[in-house]
């Protein structure tokens, strides 16, 4: 079975703690969180001292999604902050195989995150090093966004080269993910599927939750 992210872009900031343990409650398996920066995607959101604001609590891992320029300056921040899977941008950064590395040496575990106009072989070299392969379904920035049919075929693509090459790291889905695409994402070989305005727009978490669990 796969695993179920929830995204707390979509939820009522104000009450953020008690929204992610409701998430939790819900079933939800990660708490991702969205990092934006206004420059490599055109959006705000948070930043390390947020997220330590509700980490101490977490009953679940924190899945901490770096949607920033040249994340390698914040990785350690990211880390004291609580994450425990640190995922950046291969287009954010120009030193990919360092900067993995340089998650990994905090005790977090580092993920490549691709857009869904990068194609695959942009990672190819640093898969041995990631724990967690993120692909993008939508164009970052926004929730509440279609999810990017094409991007089907990548998944199916990553989850042959990782039984290629004998490899290990998580698939992980991002954009547009609700009942429907989830069975498409799953089928494909999509270990997590991140869903943010689907479970947090549903009148009953956990039902929303477990419709995406295949
Ligand atoms: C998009 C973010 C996503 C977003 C998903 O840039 O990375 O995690 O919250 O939201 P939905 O599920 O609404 O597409
Ligand atoms: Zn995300």
């Amino acid at each position: 079975m796969n695993f179920v992210a929830a995204s707390m872009l979509s939820c009522d900031f104000s009450e953020l703690g008690y929204e992610i343990y409701r998430a939790v409650q819900a079933g939800s398996d990660y708490i991702h969180l969205d990092v934006m920066d206004g420059a490599f995607v055109p959006n705000i959101t948070f930043g390390a001292p947020v997220i330590k604001c509700v980490s101490a609590s977490r009953r679940a891992p924190f899945d901490v999604h770096l949607m920033i320029e040249h994340p390698e300056r914040y990785v350690e921040d990211f880390r004291n902050a609580g994450a425990d899977i640190i995922t950046v941008h291969a287009e954010a950064t120009n030193h990919l195989d360092r900067l993995l590395h340089q998650i990994k040496a905090t005790g977090a575990k580092a993920g490549v995150a691709i857009n869904p106009g990068t194609p695959l072989t942009a990672v190819e070299e640093v898969l041995p090093v990631a724990d967690l392969l993120l692909l993008m379904t939508v164009n970052p920035g926004f929730g509440g966004q279609s999810y990017i049919d094409s991007v089907t075929d990548k998944i199916r693509r990553a989850a042959d080269v990782r039984r290629r090459r004998g490899l290990e790291f998580l698939i992980e889905v991002d954009g547009g993910i609700n009942a429907e695409t989830g069975r498409k994402a799953a089928g494909a070989g999509a270990d997590i599927l991140v869903a943010g305005s689907y479970l947090f727009r549903s009148e009953d978490l956990g039902i929303a939750v477990n419709s995406l669990k295949f």
